[in-house]
């Protein structure tokens, strides 16, 4: 089973591409990351009462699916290597986004994880849905001595803190060279974190692109 996942991925992978099991995680947690930051701050500047309950219910049921869709990409990450692509050869600038990827995986399973501590030891918790569907526990925090439970709350709290100005710091950075690289050096990175969209016209149809080799000079079209 996962030589054969391993054997199609590498159809993709071989061309510079994330397979598009890869492209579908990186786009959907982009989605959702981005807008859990910005939920958060809204949610945080609201006075308090019934509204700013009712948002952070929101924040909460968007943020713990991103901790299950963190497992998945793990192993699916684990499993199926990214492709080699043109941002491979630059050396330090390489690591240097490797870094970048490191740390957003740490936040994909920080962010969540610090943020169910926090709902987890407030004195009288409200329940948590997983996408507001399926009921999720507490952490069994009610059974620690009150002075306890706010030492968990302080370090959560100051956990979710930082994870949020790593990736307000590294977003930016991310985005910048994607396109930097796409726009400025016509590197072949960014194509390959997007879908492949078929080309209506080609003879292949749905199948994918192989790179042209230039050695093999174009078909003669009759007429
Ligand atoms: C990737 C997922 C998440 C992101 C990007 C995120 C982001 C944020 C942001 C930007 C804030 C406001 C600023 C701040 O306090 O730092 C915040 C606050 C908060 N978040 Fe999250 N969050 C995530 C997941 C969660 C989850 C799953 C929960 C609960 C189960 C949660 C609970 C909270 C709480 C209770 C606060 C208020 C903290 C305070 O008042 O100091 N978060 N979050
Ligand atoms: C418009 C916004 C974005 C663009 C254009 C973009 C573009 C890209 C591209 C081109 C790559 C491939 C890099 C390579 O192979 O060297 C990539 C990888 C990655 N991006 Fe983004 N990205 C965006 C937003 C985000 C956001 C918001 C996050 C995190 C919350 C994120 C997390 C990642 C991760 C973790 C990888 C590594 C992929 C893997 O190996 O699993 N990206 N992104």
């Amino acid at each position: 089973m996962i030589d054969a996942l391993r054997q199609w991925a590498r159809g993709h992978t071989e061309r510079s591409r994330y397979s598009p099991v890869g492209i579908a995680f990186h786009w959907i947690m982009a989605i959702l990351v981005m807008f859990q930051i910005g939920w958060g701050y809204y949610t945080s500047w609201l006075p308090a009462g019934g509204d700013k309950l009712r948002s952070y219910e929101v924040h909460s049921m968007i943020g713990l699916p991103i901790l299950l869709l963190a497992f998945a990409r793990f192993g699916w990450r684990l499993m199926i290597p990214g492709p080699v692509n043109d941002a491979d050869r630059q050396g330090l600038q390489t690591q240097i986004a490797y870094m970048m990827h490191y740390v957003f995986y740490i936040a994909f399973f920080g962010l969540p994880l610090s943020g169910w501590a926090m709902w987890s030891s407030i004195a009288e918790p409200g329940p948590l849905y997983l996408a507001g569907l399926v009921p999720w526990p507490q952490l069994p925090f009610d059974q620690l001595p009150l002075t306890m439970r706010w030492q968990v709350m302080d370090i959560a709290e100051d956990v979710h803190h930082i994870l949020v100005i790593a990736l307000l710091l590294i977003i930016p950075l991310h985005v910048g060279a994607a396109l930097k690289h796409h726009f400025w050096d016509r590197h072949d990175v960014l194509r390959g974190m997007l879908p492949e969209i078929p080309d209506a016209e080609d003879p292949r149809g749905g199948e994918p692109r192989r790179p042209r080799d230039p050695a093999i000079p174009d078909e003669k079209v009759p007429g």
